[in-house]
């Protein structure tokens, strides 16, 4: 398992190819996904499962919606967002859908949704596939997320694509531990210092 998680990456999504998982494996990383601390268990986030002949339907809702918002949108443009869902055999949009009426913060509530996607990630990893979490245009404009059935009160956390891997890509440079870790200590209460503040500029 230490192996499977020191190896996990990303996979762009132009490599994710099929058999993408059987019903079974779907149901089986997705019970996985929902294994996720959940303050108050108020399960603040859900799935929607874009699959099959569903990926090219809601592309292609998509692609009307996009072309009337862009009306100057060239034709070779026009079946962009058909593409962009027939790539990977699956996707899951993930859901964040904090209670307002809870007493928990909503912070909380959006965070246990972020688990759930990274949860997602490793469950689909640890299965043999790879994952990449995109949030472009469908999963920040209301009108696209209407057509996926996410309320005015949900937001939507990511599309997570699942698929084979078709290659291992490289791997990204990671953080280096100095750069994010403090131990803290009782000097460092007053400092408002944090890491990366005193040497080398972040992205
Ligand atoms: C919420 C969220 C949204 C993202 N959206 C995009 C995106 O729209 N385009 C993109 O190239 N990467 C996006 N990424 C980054 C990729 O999912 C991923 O971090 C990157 O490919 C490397 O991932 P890895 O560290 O798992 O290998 C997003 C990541 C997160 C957490």
């Amino acid at each position: 398992m230490l192996a499977r998680l020191e190896e996990r990456r990303s996979s762009p999504l132009r490599c994710l190819v099929e058999p993408g998982p059987t019903d079974t494996e779907l149901s089986r990383m997705l019970s996985l996904a929902a294994r996720v601390p959940d303050h108050g268990r108020l399960t603040p986030w859900r799935f929607i499962v874009v699959a099959g002949d569903a990926r090219r339907e809601l592309g292609e809702r998509l692609d009307a919606l996009y072309a009337r918002q862009n009306a100057e949108l060239p034709a070779s443009k026009g079946d962009m967002w058909t593409l962009y869902l027939m790539r990977a055999p699956v996707t899951v949009v993930l859901v964040s859908r904090p209670d307002p009426a809870s007493k928990v913060p909503e912070w909380n509530q959006v965070l246990s949704c972020g688990a759930a996607s990274m949860g997602l990630t490793v469950a689909a990893s640890a299965m043999g596939f790879a994952t990449q979490w995109l949030l472009k245009w469908p999963g920040r404009d209301p009108d696209a997320a209407a057509l996926l059935g996410v309320g005015a009160t949900e937001r939507i956390a990511g599309f997570i694509h699942v698929g084979r891997p078709a290659m291992i890509v490289e791997d990204r440079p990671r953080p280096a531990l100095d750069e994010v870790v403090r131990f803290w200590s009782p000097d460092q209460s007053i400092s408002n210092e944090t890491p990366w503040a005193s040497g080398s500029e972040r992205e």
